[in-house]
């Protein structure tokens, strides 16, 4: 057309947009170049950044410790634990935990697969498709995070629950959430209440159905 410049049609950021588009970057790189140094700890909480689309939000250090503890002192000697959809505990228990305790990771998202056999892929849309690795009632205690605060989410992630567990079960989910967690699985709310590195706009808490220390 005359009289129009070619680059009219390219989209242009503002001297903002970039600055701030420059520090993400910036910190991204910085962030990578820790994950090769000697302090690198690959089962630090929070080693695998949050990706709010698949509605990750971690616990902050002090939970996933406590909850960590529980699980250990929950399943026993040569314990066998199940983190569905709840990598932080996971990754706390691996710092705690002795050889001699089993631990599964149930997680959607494949980055948490640097877990190497621990990791098992799970979408709780189709929760009984497991790996032929995880028997039925085979795990002393199952502890769960799932992703969203529908009945649907929960009816489904208690599908792969009852399948997993021998009996104890570890769930934290909304508070909103409690009349369904009674109804589907059976559960009270636990006095402790877990908190997340990021403030969120639902409170949250435990739920279990047996005498745990997160009511002391
Ligand atoms: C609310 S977060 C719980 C994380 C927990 N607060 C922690 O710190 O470990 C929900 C978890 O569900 C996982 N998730 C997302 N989509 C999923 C799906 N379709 N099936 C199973 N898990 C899913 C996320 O990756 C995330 O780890």
């Amino acid at each position: 057309m005359e009289g129009r410049d070619e680059d009219d049609d390219v989209p242009q950021l503002s001297a903002h947009t970039l600055a701030a588009l420059q520090e993400f970057y910036a910190e991204q790189e910085q962030r990578e170049s820790l994950k090769s140094g000697p302090e690198y700890d690959q089962f630090s909480v929070g080693a695998v950044e949050e990706d709010w689309q698949l509605s990750q939000f971690w616990y902050d250090d002090e939970t996933a410790l406590r909850l960590a503890k529980e699980a250990l002192e929950a399943s026993g000697e040569n314990g066998r634990i199940a983190c569905v959809s709840a990598p932080s505990t996971y990754q706390k228990l691996k710092g705690l935990a002795g050889d001699n305790v089993s631990i599964s990771l149930l997680e959607y998202d494949r980055r948490f697969s640097v877990y190497g056999d621990d990791f098992v892929f799970y979408d709780y849309n189709n929760p009984l498709d497991l790996s032929d690795r995880l028997q039925p009632h085979s795990y002393d205690i199952v502890l769960a995070d799932p992703p969203y605060l529908s009945e649907e989410c929960l009816s489904k992630t208690a599908e792969t629950i009852r399948y997993l567990a021998k009996g104890k079960i570890l769930l934290c989910t909304g508070a909103v959430m409690e009349d369904l967690v009674k109804k589907i699985l059976g559960l009270k709310m636990c006095k402790f209440i877990p908190r997340h590195t990021r403030s969120l706009a639902n409170e949250f808490r435990c739920y279990s159905n047996y005498e745990t220390g997160l009511d002391s």
